[in-house]
């Protein structure tokens, strides 16, 4: 796939619209992961010293329309140091702005018209602009007014950080150093049955962890306890273990797993084989022989693609012991030059930031579900609509 990119283009005095995916975890007004944003900020840096004029759309939460503040990008234009446009609409700034300048405008999602790509709402967001970028990875699986519509009406192009993306997951997908494992976890199968089905083609090993992995086990008439499970996704689960096998897929499962007597970050943990598990037994890690097993798979490949944690990682440090073993194991054998990483998903890039070895992954994609979605080889319609014809 090739892209139209920002290299090469004249911007000195133009003014452009810059999508970026700032949905970051704002708690207490504090911003608690500014992974996106820092991975935006060198292709903002690029466009200012282009002398580009710009102008950030972004969104965060799931505001529905409507203009509720829980959701203002304020704490985030605190946080880069810029002016905020309390109305994405407004365009009386434009006349202010210089070359370089930059300002964030609040968020899209207060009008309705973004997430129904309205073409009106559309058209008044291009209004007043020449150019616009597209950096926002995160959010090209949403055919939204900011990622489809504006690309329709204005001369459009991938930012550094979108064009990256596309070039990394798309070299580990299409030649991955073989064997290749890929590790897919967290709780539903039903939102990861086409990303399940397409590594399961693709990879030599799959891993399916947490609560993923215990609808697995549950769909082979494991006790599972209290644990939360999708009870409804058995036979789902059972064809894709059928499709794996038919792939020459190896899926390894839990063996064993840690478990409490409730759902809580301080109840105590005890390891249990699934023939152990009681009614009221509550899952909340993967296993010490689990986690044994896992990395050693991990020992054995040469590329690993990980998506979603084992257990419930946040409450550190006893359930998040599986999810650690697995990140440092990843870390420290891309640190030796022995495996390729490729890592994505907020949960999952938490834990690294956690164990602060973000840096030793090969790559960290700022993607969640747009992640998902390319990993399965799914049209992302606000990348679709960049490529060069
Ligand atoms: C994300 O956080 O994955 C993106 O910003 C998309 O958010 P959405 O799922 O609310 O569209």
């Amino acid at each position: 796939m090739k892209l139209r990119t920002i290299d090469g283009l004249d911007l000195r005095g133009k003014y452009v619209l810059l999508r970026d995916d700032f949905n970051v975890q704002i708690v207490d007004g504090q911003i608690t992961d500014a992974f996106r944003i820092e991975q935006s900020m060198p292709t903002i840096n690029k466009l200012r010293q282009m002398g580009a004029r710009i102008a950030i759309v972004a969104h965060r939460g799931r505001p529905k329309g409507v203009r509720n503040m829980d959701y203002t990008l304020e704490p985030i234009a605190k946080y880069m140091g810029i002016k905020l446009i309390p109305d994405c609409l407004d365009r009386d700034f434009l006349a202010q702005m210089s070359d370089g300048d930059v300002v964030l405008m609040e968020n899209v999602r207060f009008y309705a018209g973004e997430e129904k790509n309205d073409p009106a709402f559309a058209q008044n967001l291009a209004q007043g602009f020449d150019v616009f970028v597209n950096d926002a990875f995160a959010v090209s699986h949403r055919a939204h007014a900011s990622t489809v519509g504006v690309a329709e009406i204005l001369p459009s192009y991938a930012g550094d950080l979108l064009a990256g993306e596309i070039e990394h997951l798309s070299q580990v997908m299409e030649k991955p150093k073989r064997p290749l494992l890929s590790i897919v976890a967290g709780s539903k199968v039903s939102t990861k049955i086409g990303v399940l089905k397409a590594l399961a083609k693709l990879s030599d090993t799959l891993i399916i962890g947490g609560a993923l992995g215990t609808t697995f086990n549950f769909a082979q008439g494991a006790k599972v306890g209290n644990s939360l499970y999708e009870a409804d996704q058995k036979q789902t689960a059972l064809e894709i273990l059928e499709y794996a096998q038919q792939n020459n897929c190896r899926v390894l499962l839990p063996l064993d797993k840690g478990v409490a007597k409730a759902f809580e970050r301080d109840a105590v943990r005890v390891d249990k084989d699934f023939s152990q598990i009681e009614d009221d037994d509550v899952i909340l890690d993967a296993g010490v022989k689990t986690t044994q097993r896992d990395v050693q798979a991990i020992k054995e490949a040469k590329t690993v693609i990980w998506n979603g944690t084992v257990g419930m990682a946040e409450w550190m440090p006893v359930w998040s012991y599986g999810s650690f073993a697995l990140a440092n194991e990843i870390a420290s054998q891309t640190r030796a030059g022995k495996l390729e990483s490729i890592v994505g998903g907020g949960d999952t890039v938490a834990v690294l930031q956690a164990l602060g070895i973000k840096g030793d992954i090969t790559y960290m994609s700022t993607g969640g579900g747009a992640f998902l979605e390319f990993v399965e080889g799914r049209v992302l319609p606000g990348i679709a609509i960049l490529e060069e014809k």
